[in-house]
């Protein structure tokens, strides 16, 4: 999928998005409820950027316990950036909040943030250079020794592991229920748009993209989660 196609598809998953990703909310409680520690050192006056969020669950989660933090969220999908918007007017946090429709390279010069999260968007990048410059991309936007937490869907697509894992969270979507062909279904929607790595070349094309080192600090079901600080030494890439 192009850009284009993969912002008509998130426009039009937008208005029941929230609804849904409720049912996976047990895989993500472990992923938010971490990443509020491993940003917990940050100044009381800290800048994240939050890409890709989406209808903003990350966002939401972040300002909710640290009130004195600022949010650059950057958000292609007009559809997807307006519910972040109003959720973001009703738990009372848009004041902190700079929302950009677009991509990071469209983003206007601001101050380096101090960190940056980025769930399940890199998982759309086919090309590993690609995805390499987009996390560079993030990289551009962080303090020399900002924060990236990352997640995204990861395995070796065909291993005994990722079959195994595959029956599971396709039970678990359908709440036991799994419609015939469904397993069938999932593996070749991801074939064909995800790509599904090994958690360790998703480590090295964030490397790649100028960070230290990054440590894998989770996996519930597909979804891995590294963080990282950006590398000191970058060049414009
Ligand atoms: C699967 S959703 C994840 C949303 C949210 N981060 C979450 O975990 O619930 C992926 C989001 O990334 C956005 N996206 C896709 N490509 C992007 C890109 N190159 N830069 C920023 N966001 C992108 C999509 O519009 C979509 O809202």
């Amino acid at each position: 999928m192009n850009q284009d196609e993969l912002k008509a598809v998130f426009d039009q998953q937008a208005p029941g998005y929230e609804r849904q990703q409720q049912r996976l909310a047990p895989v993500h409680d472990g992923l938010y409820f971490q990443l509020q520690w491993i940003l917990s050192g940050l100044p009381r006056s800290a800048r994240i950027l939050c890409v890709g969020l989406g209808a903003g669950a990350e966002l939401s989660y972040l300002a909710g316990r640290f009130p004195g933090w600022s949010f650059t969220a950057v958000e292609p999908s007009e559809a997807m950036l307006s519910a972040c918007r109003r959720r973001a007017e009703t738990e009372g946090f848009a004041s902190r909040c700079m929302f950009h429709e677009g991509y990071l390279e469209s983003l206007p010069d601001v101050e380096p943030h101090d960190a940056a999260t980025c769930f399940m968007v890199s998982q759309f990048m086919l090309d590993p250079e690609v995805r390499s410059r987009f996390f560079h991309a993030i990289a551009m936007r962080l303090r020399t020794d900002g924060i990236l937490v990352s997640a995204d869907l990861a395995s070796e697509v065909g291993s005994i592991e990722y079959q195994a894992l595959l029956r599971t969270w396709v039970t678990m979507l359908h709440a036991a229920d799994v419609p015939p062909g469904a397993l069938e279904k999932t593996h070749a929607a991801w074939t064909k748009d995800v790509a599904m790595l090994p958690p360790g070349e998703v480590k090295s094309i964030i490397e790649r993209g100028g960070f230290d080192r990054p440590v894998q600090f989770y996996q519930a079901g597909f979804v891995h989660a590294w963080f990282a600080r950006r590398l000191v030494q970058q060049d414009a890439g």
